[in-house]
Parts: C-alpha cells; structure tokens; sequence
C-alpha cells in the first residue's frame, strides 16, 4: 500500500463520492464514514474501501470510524470532514429541532471529527485535515443557518491551528461555490435559469486533494467552476495595542 489513507465523512454522495473516487485513482485507500448505509457501502465497495456506519453528530461514531481505520490500513494520512446538509429552517420558520439538526451535522460533527482524528493522527506523527465549509460560509446566505455554521468552520479552522492538539497536523478549510450534487439537485435548474454556474463535483475533488497536499495550514480556500481552488487572505484584523 503506497498512496495515502483517507478517511471521507459523508463520502456516500457528491462531493464525498468524487473525493473517494479521485484517491482510488491515484492509488489511495479509502474509508467511507456516512449515515447512508445503502450509498456509503456501494461506493465503498466501487473504490476498495471501507465503509463505516457514522452520524457525525454523534461523538463516539465519529471515534468508531477512526479506530476502524487504524485496525484496518495500520494509518490515517488524511480526513475530509465533508459531511453537510442544507439549512432545514431559517429565522421565519425556526424551529429548534430543525436548527439543532442543522447543526449537529454541518457544526457539532467537524468539531466531533477534528476531536476523534487529531490525537491519532499526532501520535503517528503526521496528518493533513480539509474541512468543507462553502462560500456561504464568507458571505451571506438566504441560507441562515446553513451560512451560519459555515462561517463557523471557517473560525474554527483558523483558530485549531493555534491549539496544541493541532501541533504538527495541517488543517484548511475549503469553501466551494455552487456544485452539481444530489444537495442541490431540486434547485438546479432554476440556478442555471439565473445564469449560476455549477462545477462539477470532480472538480471540487480536485481542489480537496490541492489542499490536502498544501503545506500550509490555517488557511481558508475557495473553489469555483472554472476557477482553480485559491486561498482567501485572511481579514486584516489585530488586536489594539501599545
Ligand atoms: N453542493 C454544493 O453546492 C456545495 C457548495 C458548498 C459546500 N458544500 C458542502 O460540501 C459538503 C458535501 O456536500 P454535497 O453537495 O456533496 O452533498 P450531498 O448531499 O451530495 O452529500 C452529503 C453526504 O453527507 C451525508 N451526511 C449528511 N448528514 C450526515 C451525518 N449527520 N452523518 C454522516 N453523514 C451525513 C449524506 O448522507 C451524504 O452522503 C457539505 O458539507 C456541503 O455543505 C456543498
């Protein structure tokens, strides 16, 4: 086993599937974390990989899936924290069970991975870490909540790097624009019909692996169709002092 071992939380779908595909091409292994049995098990099986039954929102899945890895290819060289739904409510329908399940997915379940992967993968000496935030996630969104937790990525990102669990792993934030997904599948044509451009989810794989293989760590990336994945200048903003 030569290439890299990665772990690809709700790599049943879209951007995930592409990612397990494009590491299956070039040689890598590949662990499929996702609460769809049914797709997760069939691309696992597509790319020689292991499936793993995972709710990100729940910590100790989130640890399962870690330990499976190691019990199975011996190391954990990189991890997607990939899996995300749309906002189920915003602030004129808001309802706490649908925020919460908001959350508990697109929040709750990077921190839940970032805490299961970090202390493995420092023992082993060496990690990298991409977090799928999204442009909405830098801007607003009509979105709310979905921007919300975003935005909360892309603060969480910047900030882990300075933590000690964090030291001598690299961990980014990779913010996509629109892509063609079965998430997105019921808005697309009324999208295209507004002249928005969908990249192609391989495209988005692409960009994963430009991240995952950067040396820089901390950083936010965005990805658009057409356009390469980019890092974002972080905001100029320092404490006063003197
Ligand atoms: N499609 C887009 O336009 C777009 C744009 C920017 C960012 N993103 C982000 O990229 C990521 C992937 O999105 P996609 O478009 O490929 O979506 P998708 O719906 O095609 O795939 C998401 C996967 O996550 C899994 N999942 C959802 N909740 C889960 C949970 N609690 N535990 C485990 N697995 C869970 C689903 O089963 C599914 O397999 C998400 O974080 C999304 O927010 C998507």
């Amino acid at each position: 086993m030569t290439g890299p071992v990665v772990l690809i939380t709700g790599g049943a779908s879209g951007i995930g599937a592409a990612t397990a595909r494009r590491f299956r091409r070039r040689g890598g292994s590949v662990v499929i974390a996702d609460r769809d049995t049914i797709r997760g098990t069939a691309v696992a099986e597509e790319v020689g990989g292991l499936f793993v039954a995972t709710d990100v929102g729940e910590p100790a899945d989130n640890t399962r899936a870690v330990e499976a890895t190691f019990d199975t290819f011996g190391r954990l060289d990189d991890v997607v924290l990939n899996a995300g739904v749309p906002g189920r409510c915003g602030l004129h329908d808001f309802t706490v069970e649908d925020y919460r399940d908001t959350m508990r997915t697109n929040l709750d379940g990077v921190v839940y991975g970032l805490h299961a992967c970090l202390p493995r993968m420092r023992r082993q000496g060496h990690g990298s870490i991409v977090v799928l935030a999204s442009i909405a996630g830098l801007g607003g969104s009509p979105d709310l909540f979905y921007a919300t937790g975003k935005h909360a990525l892309v603060g969480l990102v910047r900030s882990a790097v300075l933590s000690p669990a964090a030291h001598g792993i690299r961990i980014n934030a990779l913010c996509p624009g629109l892509v063609d997904t079965p998430a997105l599948a019921e808005h697309r044509r009324a999208l295209r019909a507004h002249g928005l451009r969908l990249a192609d989810p391989g495209a988005i794989a692409a960009a994963v692996e430009t991240v995952l293989t950067d040396p820089g760590t901390g950083g936010v990336w965005t990805v658009q169709d057409g356009q390469p994945a980019a890092p974002v200048p972080p905001p100029e903003v320092r404490l006063a002092s003197g």
